[in-house]
């Protein structure tokens, strides 16, 4: 079974790049709070695009893996909170519905490239 695993991390390493071998570590609390709010306030947008929106809001994974966000800023923290904090085209503004510990979960959330794992 360790081999197999081992393989699965090759595999992932291979196709998701720079982030490393992380897929059995658990979330730490910052970032399940903010899986948590990702799946509440972005997924239905950014997974489902649920409203049919034209702009069809781009996927999130592995989100700081490029230099770039979707948009051509660089993918920085502080770039991807003005955005929340704005907001974006089609896409709402969270100022009033996330405090900046908030924004800072789901920011630490995105930086584990939004591996697929059950909620906790
Ligand atoms: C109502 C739908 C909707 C919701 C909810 C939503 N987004 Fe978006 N998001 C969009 C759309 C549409 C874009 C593309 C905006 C554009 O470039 O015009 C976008 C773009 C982005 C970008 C890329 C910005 C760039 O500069 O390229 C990030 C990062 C992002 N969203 C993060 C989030 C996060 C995190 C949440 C949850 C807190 C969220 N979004 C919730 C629709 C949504």
């Amino acid at each position: 079974m360790e081999t197999v695993r081992r393989l699965g991390c090759a595999v992932a390493l291979m196709t998701a790049g720079i982030m490393g071998c992380r897929s059995t570590q658990k979330l730490t609390d910052q970032q399940a709070e903010g899986q948590h709010l990702y799946n509440v306030g972005c997924a239905h947008c950014h997974e489902q695009n649920d409203l049919h929106l034209k702009k069809v809001p781009p996927s999130l994974h592995g989100l700081f893996n490029r230099s770039t966000l979707p948009d051509g800023e660089p993918a920085t923290d502080a770039e991807v909170e003005r955005v929340l904090m704005s907001g974006k085209g089609m896409m709402p503004s969270f100022a009033y519905q996330m405090s900046k510990q908030q924004m800072d979960a789901v920011v630490a959330y995105l930086h584990t490239g939004l591996r697929d794992q059950p909620e906790q």
